[in-house]
């Protein structure tokens, strides 16, 4: 079985369609792709991804950003390092909360905290694939690919995960994939607002099969530029699309903190 997994959208619906249609000429259909979360923020179209996702029958967990905004929490959850990365981060947020729909809002504050799936169903022992957005216990943490094993290995424990299991997350924005004593932990990078200085969106292909979990990255070329001048057209800060064009290669002053936080 082969699974397209897509995090963090956030509200760039260019890169989101470039990213499905990828995924259809590649794979024939989207049945089995499933998205990590923070679907909202930053970019101006969240309203437009959560009715593409739902229009395609993408299912998925619930981002720190959409389990915010769903519930009218003071903060979007997105850990800054500076009085102005601060800043930014409560204009998108206010943005963001005074555009959803009600209908979006609602979708949101629907999605799921994990999805657990069985490549080759629940019969027989059999590896499974784990969805969260960020860890298994908390969609806050900044879970980096310079983890020690033994931070991995907690989560792993917290999701009850044993070798051959994967456990896939996005929130970092920044695609990675380890092996830690037979278990998988896969970042699968972001569709909207990637942070690694490839300005391409990125999702992940995982391919399970009965030798075990293989894993690819996949970078999308989209209309960068239309998404950095609709950002600035609906007066959000020209560091989104600054962004957008560097794909986060930007000042540490603006950019959005990456570095790990301490687990819950
Ligand atoms: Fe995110």
């Amino acid at each position: 079985m082969r699974y397209a997994l897509l995090s963090d959208v956030h509200g760039n619906l260019p890169a989101l369609d470039a990213v499905l249609c990828d995924i259809r000429s590649r794979h024939g259909d989207l049945q089995t792709t499933y998205h990590l979360g923070d679907l909202v923020g930053y970019s101006p179209w969240p309203n437009e991804v959560v009715d593409t996702l739902r229009d395609a029958k993408i299912f998925g967990v619930a981002g720190n950003y959409d389990s915010t905004v769903a519930t009218d929490y003071k903060h979007c959850g997105c850990r800054s390092e500076s009085p102005q990365q601060e800043a930014l981060a409560h204009i998108s947020y206010a943005w963001t909360r005074a555009h959803v729909s009600a209908t979006t809002k609602a979708a949101l504050g629907a999605l799921p905290f994990r999805i657990d799936l069985r490549a080759f169903g629940g019969h027989v022992a059999a590896p499974t694939v784990v969805l969260v957005h960020a860890t298994p216990t908390n969609n806050l943490v900044y879970v980096t690919e310079d983890r020690s094993d033994a931070f991995l290995l907690k989560m792993a424990q917290q999701a009850s995960l044993k070798s051959g299991d994967v456990l896939c997350f996005g929130h970092t924005h920044k695609p990675w994939h380890r092996v830690v004593e037979g278990i998988h932990f896969v970042n699968t990078g972001s569709v909207g607002r990637p942070k690694d200085g490839d300005a391409r969106a990125c999702y992940a292909v995982l391919e399970m099969t009965a030798a075990g979990a293989t894993v690819d990255f996949v970078r999308v070329p989209y209309d960068v530029e239309r998404a950095a001048r609709a950002v600035i057209d609906v007066g959000l800060p020209h560091e989104f699309a600054d962004f957008l064009r560097t794909g986060g290669a930007v000042s540490p002053a603006t950019a959005t903190a990456t570095a790990p936080a301490a687990q819950s």
